[in-house]
């Protein structure tokens, strides 16, 4: 500290820095007093209003404030104004078959809002948040279906659930060559030129055209969209290859392939299954 202010008449504290730089010794300006006198009777204000002091060493509670606000009174009376306001969707919905919603253009709209929660909570561990589906669960977000698109077949997909059966064929009934053969044509989007098609009897389940059945799910081999995608750097043809040899949900080969869509037909209300076939429809665009 410098023994003798050479700033006689300043309003300084009497620190000085490189001969000239001085701190002075103001007062705050006015317009910030003014803010920090009003933030502090605001706090007081507030813990008059509002619970605030939780309870102190020994004591219990907290004080609660003269309106008697909480925050889970205020999410109570939030979430019985939301249920106000979706009663008469609800109940318009119970009314209504899915395909009638789709056709009510409003009611479709919220019913698709509310649905994807349902979906995230119910749907999308297996089919992906978007409907883009995973190794050995479908896609539901385009337009090839296993068991059928409509409305009323998603409907009935959700309620009672899907378990597609595919015998394996490897072992005494087909050829390495064979399958090796026929994974291959299918690959190439063309089984239906190679005779083991018809001679080996997958025409039974996937049709003469080898679209696929839509009642059995026996899914489309001829559109080289694949239903079950490699997986663990397997090639596509591997992966064909693996389904024919072990087969899906055979119960005769411990390697079957296992892909079962539960039934939500006792979990979920005929509402919220409404609400999902129409979700489900909207991803997809129908057939
Ligand atoms: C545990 C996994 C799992 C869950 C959860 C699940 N699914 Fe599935 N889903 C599947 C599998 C596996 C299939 C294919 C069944 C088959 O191949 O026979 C399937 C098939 C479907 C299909 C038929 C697709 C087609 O191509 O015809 C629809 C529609 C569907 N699921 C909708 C849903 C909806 C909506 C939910 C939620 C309410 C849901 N799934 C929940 C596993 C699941
Ligand atoms: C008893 C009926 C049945 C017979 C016979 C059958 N399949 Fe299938 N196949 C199915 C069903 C059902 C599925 C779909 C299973 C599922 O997704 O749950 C399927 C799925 C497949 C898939 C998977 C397609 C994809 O998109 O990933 C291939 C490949 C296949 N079958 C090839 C064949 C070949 C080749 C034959 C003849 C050697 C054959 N299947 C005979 C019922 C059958």
């Amino acid at each position: 500290m410098a023994d003798k202010n050479p700033f006689p008449g300043e309003n300084n504290t009497g620190h000085i820095w490189d001969d000239n730089l001085r701190e002075l010794n103001n007062p705050p300006p006015r317009w910030w007093m003014i803010a920090f006198w009003v933030s502090i009777l605001w706090w007081i204000a507030y813990g008059i209003i509002y619970p605030m002091w939780p309870a102190l060493p020994g004591g219990t509670g907290f004080t609660k404030g003269v309106t008697g606000w909480t925050a889970m009174k205020e999410y109570k009376e939030g979430v019985a104004e939301v249920q106000e306001v979706r009663a008469p969707f609800e109940k318009k919905i119970a009314s209504m078959s899915a395909a009638d919603i789709l056709k009510d253009e409003g009611l479709a709209e919220y019913t698709v809002a509310s649905a994807k929660v349902l979906f995230g909570d119910n749907c999308a561990a297996c089919h992906g948040s978007g409907g883009q589906g995973g190794p050995g669960f479908p896609v539901l977000a385009d337009d090839d279906w296993l068991y059928g698109g409509d409305i009323n077949t998603i409907v009935q997909t959700i309620t009672m659930g899907r378990k597609g059966m595919m015998p394996a064929k490897g072992g005494a009934e087909l050829s390495a060559e064979e399958i090796d053969s026929l994974a291959k044509s299918i690959v190439a989007g063309k089984v239906t030129e190679n005779p083991l098609f018809v001679a080996k009897g997958c025409i039974g389940c996937h049709g003469p055209d080898g679209k696929g059945m839509k009642p059995l799910g026996s899914a489309n081999l001829t559109d080289q969209i694949f239903r079950f995608v490699p997986v663990n750097g397997e090639t596509q043809l591997d992966s064909v290859k693996y389904t024919i040899t072990h087969g899906v949900n055979f119960p005769g080969d411990p390697k079957s392939r296992v892909a079962e869509m539960p039934s939500f037909g006792d979990r979920l209300s005929e509402n919220d299954i409404k609400k999902l076939a129409v979700y489900v429809y909207k991803l997809g665009g129908g057939q």
